[in-house]
């Protein structure tokens, strides 16, 4: 495996963005020593919300990606990591956004609001008996009250957490399912969140579900044909986690059989445009402005610790790594997580004559990743050195920032 090598130069950082990223978060690259748009070439970073970055888009000089949002499931971020990139994205930033829009979409389920209005739509306006059309034709659309009914909600990160929570406090039952719920999160649970011990155990005993766990391999088609079997008959599914957690053509034919009364998401499709009982939305979960804001500030910031000073947060492939600088002379090192690499690295240093100051290293998966403060000036025949050990996968020499 051999590793890119580079020395970060003194000019500005080139930040290559996709979509609309919010101003607020743009402003937090000074002018002078970053360079931030749409239209960059050879970027130190992208930032990017729900473009679909495919990895031969990913530039040699990229070192890092930032998604302004929760979901990384548009980067390839397995092909990332093995290029020694970390990929940064927002926890929690937009989770407020989204769990107002699923209390709205549990109101609309209840009172049954979508095919009501759509009654209403089609009425004939002016016509003489319109008022009598409308109490007589209200009687089908009697809906139910959410209080003492029962939310299962799949997923209790801080999106699940945010809804369990807001559904306590409406007087809804919840039964939660998260089999790594991280300690911080089940913190965050009210006491009243009654646990499953499966996802089966949710759909059998919910009235209402709704979905709050990331895309990956493992969760991929989770609501399939068999385990909507097991749903309560006349259910409300919501989704506005991602479309592929769900089996479109199954959710149909629950929609049909009657077994599912609703399916409210968050991706519209061909096969469920004109559904009735499908509702889908334009993907606005996180689409407010607050959300976007705090999305866009916080991956920002994590992007500015990465470049400036090599310290990683909030980044899903590689591991929290921060050290407070001891000395202006930093360099940062990811590679393959296999015995010896920091006995490796410490050689070289000592060979090219540097005295470690500090020192950190963490590893995650298959990750690993080192900063090393030394005494004195770091050479480019050193990043030279530690890029050609077998396994190493990136490696930067972290300039202290000039001031602007
Ligand atoms: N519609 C939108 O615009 C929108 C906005 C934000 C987030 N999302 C989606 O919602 C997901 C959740 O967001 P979040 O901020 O709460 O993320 P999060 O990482 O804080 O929480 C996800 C939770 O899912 C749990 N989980 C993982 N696998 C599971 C499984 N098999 N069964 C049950 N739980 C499982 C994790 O342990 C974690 O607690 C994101 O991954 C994203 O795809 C969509």
């Amino acid at each position: 495996m051999s590793a890119e090598c580079d020395v970060v130069p003194m000019e500005p950082f080139r930040i290559l963005t996709f979509n609309r990223i919010s101003s607020s978060g743009l402003a937090r690259f000074p002018v002078g020593r970053y360079l931030v748009g749409p239209e960059l070439s050879a970027p130190d970073a992208i930032l990017l919300r729900s473009h679909q970055l495919r990895a031969g888009a990913v530039a040699a000089s990229v070192r890092a990606i930032g998604r302004a949002g929760a979901g990384t499931d548009n980067i390839a971020v397995a092909e990332m990591s093995r290029r020694g990139i970390p990929v940064f994205n927002a926890p929690g930033a937009n989770a407020n956004a989204v769990k107002e829009i699923v209390l709205a979409a549990l109101l609309v389920a209840a009172r049954n609001v979508i095919p009501a209005l759509a009654y209403v739509a089609s009425l004939p306006v002016g016509a003489a008996d319109y008022e009598r059309r409308v109490e007589d034709g209200k009687k089908q659309f009697a809906g139910l009250e959410l209080a003492g009914r029962t939310l299962g909600v799949i997923g209790l990160g801080a999106v699940g957490g945010l809804v369990a929570d807001a559904a306590i406090k409406l007087g809804m039952n919840v039964l939660g399912f998260d089999p790594e719920i991280t300690v911080d999160g089940a913190w965050r649970l009210p006491a009243s969140v009654r646990k499953a011990n499966s996802v089966e155990e949710v759909l059998r005993l919910s009235d209402l579900v709704t979905l709050h766990l990331p895309l990956i391999d493992s969760t991929r088609n989770l609501i399939s044909e068999g385990r909507l079997e097991q749903i309560r008959q006349g259910a409300v599914l919501l989704n506005f986690a991602r479309d592929a957690i769900v089996d479109e053509r199954a959710v149909l034919e629950a929609l049909r059989g009657g077994r599912l009364k609703y399916y409210i998401c968050d991706f519209p499709s061909p096969a469920l445009a004109g559904e009735p009982g499908a509702v889908a939305l334009p993907h606005l979960g996180a689409s407010t402005e607050e959300a976007e804001e705090n999305c866009a500030v916080m991956v920002a910031d994590r992007i500015r610790e990465f470049l400036e000073h090599g310290t990683i947060r909030h980044s899903v492939n590689f591991p929290e790594v921060e050290v407070t600088r001891g000395s202006p002379y930093r360099i940062a090192i990811a590679n393959a997580n296999v015995p010896n690499m920091l006995g490796q690295i410490s050689t070289t240093l000592a060979h090219f004559g540097l005295n470690i100051h500090d020192m950190e290293n963490k590893s995650r998966g298959g990750i690993a990743y080192t900063l090393v403060d030394v005494d004195s000036p770091i050479a480019e025949e050193v990043v030279k050195s530690i890029s050609a050990i077998e396994g190493v996968l990136s490696v930067r020499m972290v300039a202290v920032p000039s001031e602007v």
